[in-house]
């Protein structure tokens, strides 16, 4: 996405930064899901190419008090007080040195519940020409606070090697803590730009948004949902064009691939766990995708996504590597220098890709589980949006035929899970400089075989 615009602000070393600059500050009590929002913001906005970083007060606070109790988080115990101002300052601090540095939107992730707190913040980002943006996560649901301390209890550093037990008492303990001097955000602060998510946004309040970029934040951040849910990726079945060394064109399926699609409900069962099914599927336009898709059971929605076909190749629709580079040396040579932004002659760049497929992720993101069966180029978009891989390897990805991947998003990261369907087929994973469609998947360190 370009976002550039004529910039008037320099950072620290002389160089043009962009104009607006965003701390967005999460605020709600704790197991409301703001990690999870935090870090999906990150993922989404540097996926877009846009500089984004988490500052996590949590993190600084470890420091010095790596696993606390809950008493630790009593107003009245003051030196537990005064150690987290301290990692609250520090974050900022940082911050506000990144924001110098030229960083377009901080995340800010604490609890920040208090209105003192968030007048210090804003002040604090106010002297620096950072706007801020206030995103308040609130929820009175008891099951979804219950899902969410379970998931904290198994995945936050504070309660690594805790008994599970214990640890879901202690947190309970904290939040109660909390709750003692939380204050929700109100009229009292109608000067500040803010979006309130009640209830994983069954009901959202906006107030003041004053940019576009702000307002793209606001609009992602809508969409989240905080319940839990995987994402199945996979290929379509082994084409004609693959087992030929062809890239692009509508081929159908070969046998193997034809095998694959009947063994592709299996492998997703095997998959399931607890409440996963039943799931919605979705396709591209392109019938390689659909008759991969054929043998999955008849009451699951199918839908096709023209947003999902294959990165469209150009003039080299149809072609091998090897003719390719034979017609076409030097974009041959300048698509593996810089694979990301290299567009095909009358065709599309994995950055071209990414903007197609914004609409698909914000879908995504409203969606509960969905399964995708796609092609390869946009399958690895779409992986390196939920893996955070960067732009310099993700088009590099080696994602095999005949392979289910399941995605589970938790507060700290993305869970994956890879089944193989023992359905021989041939590699499609080129390397750099290389014309060879047959290389060995194993050789390659960027596989997510493993
Ligand atoms: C923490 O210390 O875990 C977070 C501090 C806060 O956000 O209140």
């Amino acid at each position: 996405m370009e976002l550039a615009r004529p910039s008037r602000k320099t950072n620290g070393k002389g160089v043009q930064v962009e104009d607006t600059q965003i701390c967005v500050v999460m605020v709600g009590l704790p197991a409301r899901g703001k990690s999870l929002i935090a870090q999906k913001a990150q993922r989404y906005l540097r996926w877009l190419s846009i500089d984004a970083r988490v500052f996590n007060v949590g993190n600084y606070r470890r420091k010095d008090a790596a696993q606390p109790s809950a008493d630790f988080f009593d107003v009245n115990n003051l030196e537990g007080e005064r150690m987290r101002r301290a990692a609250a300052e520090a974050a900022v601090t940082d911050m506000l040195k990144w924001f110098k540095d030229g960083g377009i939107i901080a995340i800010l992730d604490a609890t920040n519940s208090t209105k003192k707190r968030r007048r210090w913040i804003k002040e604090r980002c106010d002297k620096e020409g950072v706007e801020t943006l206030f995103v308040e996560s609130k929820c009175d649901d008891e099951e979804l606070i219950m899902s969410n301390i379970l998931e904290v209890k198994t995945t936050s550093p504070d309660y690594v090697g805790q008994d599970p037990e214990e640890a879901a008492q202690d947190f309970r303990n904290r939040i109660r803590n909390y709750e003692k001097v939380y204050e929700t955000i109100d009229e009292e602060e109608s000067d500040l730009t803010y979006l309130k998510i009640m209830n994983v946004g069954k009901r959202v309040i906006i107030n003041a948004i004053q940019d576009y970029l702000q307002s793209r934040v606001v609009y992602y951040l809508m969409n989240l949902h905080i319940k839990q849910r995987s994402i199945w990726l996979s290929r379509h079945g082994e084409s004609m064009w693959n087992v030929y060394g062809k890239i692009g064109g509508d081929a159908k399926l070969s046998e193997r691939g034809e095998a694959y699609a009947r063994k592709l409900p299996d492998l997703v069962k095997e998959s399931f766990d607890g409440n996963d099914h039943p799931l919605t599927v979705w396709t591209s336009t392109l019938q390689r995708t659909i008759a991969t898709a054929q043998h999955l059971p008849q009451e699951w929605n199918q839908l096709q996504w023209k947003a999902l076909d294959e990165l469209d190749s150009g003039v080299c629709d149809n072609m091998t590597y090897a003719e390719i580079k034979e017609e076409y040396p030097e974009d041959f040579e300048a698509r593996d220098q810089d694979k990301y932004n290299y567009r095909y002659r009358g065709g599309e760049s994995y950055r071209d890709v990414v903007i197609r497929l914004e609409p698909i992720i914000m879908e995504l993101e409203r969606s509960e589980n969905i399964l995708i069966v796609t092609h390869q180029a946009i399958l690895r978009c779409i992986y390196a949006y939920f893996m955070n891989e960067d732009q310099e390897k993700s088009p590099w990805l080696n994602v095999p035929l005949h392979t289910l991947i399941k995605l589970t998003p938790r507060a700290y990261g993305t869970d994956r899970q890879v089944y193989k369907a023992a359905i021989p087929a041939v590699s499609t994973w080129r390397g750099k400089g290389s014309v060879a469609k047959h290389e060995d998947p194993l050789e390659d360190t960027t596989s997510l075989d493993k």
